[in-house]
């Protein structure tokens, strides 16, 4: 089940142009292009003549035509011509999402598109702030559903486990376990900070910066339902202690985002992007950090489709929660108080409108 009034992210912006994109999110195939004049449109990629994928078609000046008997579809999903006839049925429409841009990324929102709220739309300026955090983008498909991947951020713990040639190497495992944390639900979701003290710089700041001792390294995250994640991370010399005086300058900092997508109930889009926080001047500094967090967010891909595979064989059996997992657990209380409510909103729209 899904949040639907809310904003997905559903491609990056460079993804989409006036070639026609195919995207299936929260289970609801979508077409997602750009007119001539570069506005955005989003339609469910379902031609309503015979039902083939509007996304096989093409886009021209009047909007997508479908590549199988050619009728013409506006950016409201609007039928707007039929070769070799003047009538428009009235039942020609489609389906169409609120769609909107910012920050180099495109939302759509999932519910009523007369709803779509775009204060909700989740603020990434660090995007746009390419002298002090230069960033790269990607996309990884991965086969689970979207709450194993985000449960993944919300417990660090895995990291000197299944990061050990990136950011989790270098420290003992009990320095992870002994991080200090705060956690705290915010109105939007979860936020965490962790503290890793005097520890050892894991190989992916050793390779950025060439530190003369330990550091104290920071990890914050907050989640913000129903799937974006806000990372800082970064570490200085111990002798800034930097938890106590708020001093970061110096040393290796980086920004995550992750966007966290459902596709169907058992893949996502796992959209990400890292921005570089030392030596921003050379785009080496940056690929250098990319070429660190992707394979480390590969790593993270095989365990949670081998999750998934399990929870699939296995679908009646429980979970045991630790410690570690208490960002975890706030996470699923707001996103279930979140399902709920919007349940109940529904169930009395039905009855006002019976
Ligand atoms: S199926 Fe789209 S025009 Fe016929
Ligand atoms: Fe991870």
């Amino acid at each position: 089940m899904f949040l639907k009034n809310d904003w997905y992210m559903a491609a990056w912006a460079a993804e989409v142009g006036s070639a026609p994109v195919a995207r299936r999110i929260c289970n609801e195939p979508m077409v997602l292009y750009r007119d001539a004049a570069g506005s955005l449109a989003a339609l469910q990629d379902r031609c309503c003549h015979r039902g083939v994928a509007l996304s096989l078609g093409k886009v021209i000046e009047e909007g997508i035509q479908c590549g199988y008997h050619g009728i013409v579809f506006d950016a409201k999903g609007q039928c707007v011509h039929i070769p070799g006839q003047d009538r428009i049925p009235a039942k020609a429409v489609v389906h169409y999402y609120a769609v909107h841009e910012r920050d180099s990324i495109v939302w759509v929102w999932m519910g009523n598109p007369d709803e779509a709220d775009l204060s909700l739309i989740v603020d990434y300026p660090y995007h746009g702030d390419v002298k002090n955090w230069p960033h790269r983008e990607g996309l990884i498909p991965v086969k689970c559903n979207y709450e194993m991947l985000i449960d993944n951020i919300m417990d660090l713990t895995h990291l000197p486990y299944v990061h050990t040639k990136t950011i989790g190497g270098g420290t003992p495992t009990n320095v992870h376990s002994k991080a200090v944390m705060k956690t705290e639900r915010m109105p939007r979701g979860v936020k965490y900070s962790r503290w890793l003290l005097d520890s050892v710089p894991p190989p992916t700041y050793a390779k950025a910066i060439d530190f003369p001792g330990k550091i104290d390294r920071w990890q914050e995250e907050e989640l913000l339902t129903p799937s974006v994640i806000i990372q800082f991370t970064g570490g200085v010399d111990t002798s800034q202690r930097p938890r106590e005086t708020g001093n970061r300058e110096g040393g290796f900092g980086m920004r995550v985002l992750h966007c966290i997508v459902p596709e169907t109930e058992t893949s996502c889009h796992y959209f990400f992007s890292v921005s570089n926080g030392f030596g921003q001047d050379d785009p080496a500094n940056t690929d250098l950090v990319y070429d660190q967090v992707y394979p480390t967010l590969l790593e993270d891909k095989v365990f949670c489709e081998n999750q998934q595979a399990i929870a699939t064989e296995f679908p009646d059996e429980n979970f045991v929660d630790i410690r570690s997992d208490e960002a975890r657990i706030l996470y699923h209380q707001h996103l279930d108080e979140r399902l709920a409510n919007e349940k109940k909103l529904a169930k009395r729209d039905a009855a006002v409108s019976a």
